[in-house]
């Protein structure tokens, strides 16, 4: 009766780990990602910095639209707060604290990340810049 009443207990808390992980999985799979690509573009490649994503964030460039120069231009200065694109049009913080919904969805953000960094910098984003960002509004 023991013995089976342990089974059970260590059977139910294997299966609780691993839904847990399946929750916790699409931003870590979307990091690991960024991590490998990074690593094969840059073998020196040592991490992902919240600091250097909060400065992608909040930088002015001057290669993409004239309109839209920084991420902070829609997404607002406070990844906490709700930002709004120029037609007024409400986005919910990027701050995952605050949405947690936000990066669930691989495709979306990769969408997000290519028109976005299209619209600021004028190019596409590197796995770098990309795993940066997303360490920094993940880490608030
Ligand atoms: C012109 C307005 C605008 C600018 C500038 C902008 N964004 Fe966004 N961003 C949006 C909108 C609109 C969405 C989609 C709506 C939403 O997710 O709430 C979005 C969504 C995203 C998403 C996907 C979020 C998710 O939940 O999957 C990422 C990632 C993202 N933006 C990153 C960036 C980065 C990095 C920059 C700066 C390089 C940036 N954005 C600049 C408007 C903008």
């Amino acid at each position: 009766m023991h013995h089976q009443l342990s089974t059970f207990l260590i059977a139910s808390a294997f299966a609780m780990s691993l839904s847990s992980l399946a929750v916790a999985g699409p931003r870590e799979d979307l990091l690991a990602q960024y991590a490998s690509a990074a690593k094969a573009a840059n073998p020196a490649f040592g991490g992902f910095s919240a600091q250097r994503g909060q400065t992608l964030h909040s930088q002015n460039f001057t290669t993409g639209k004239p309109d839209s120069p920084s991420c902070t231009s829609c997404h607002g200065t406070n990844p906490r707060t709700a930002g709004k694109n120029a037609t007024g049009k409400v986005i919910d913080a990027v701050a995952v604290s605050a949405t947690p919904t936000r990066y669930t969805d691989p495709a979306k953000v990769e969408k997000w990340f290519k028109r976005n960094c299209n619209e600021v910098i004028g190019r596409e984003c590197s796995a770098v810049e990309k795993g940066d960002w997303l360490t920094y509004v993940t880490s608030l």
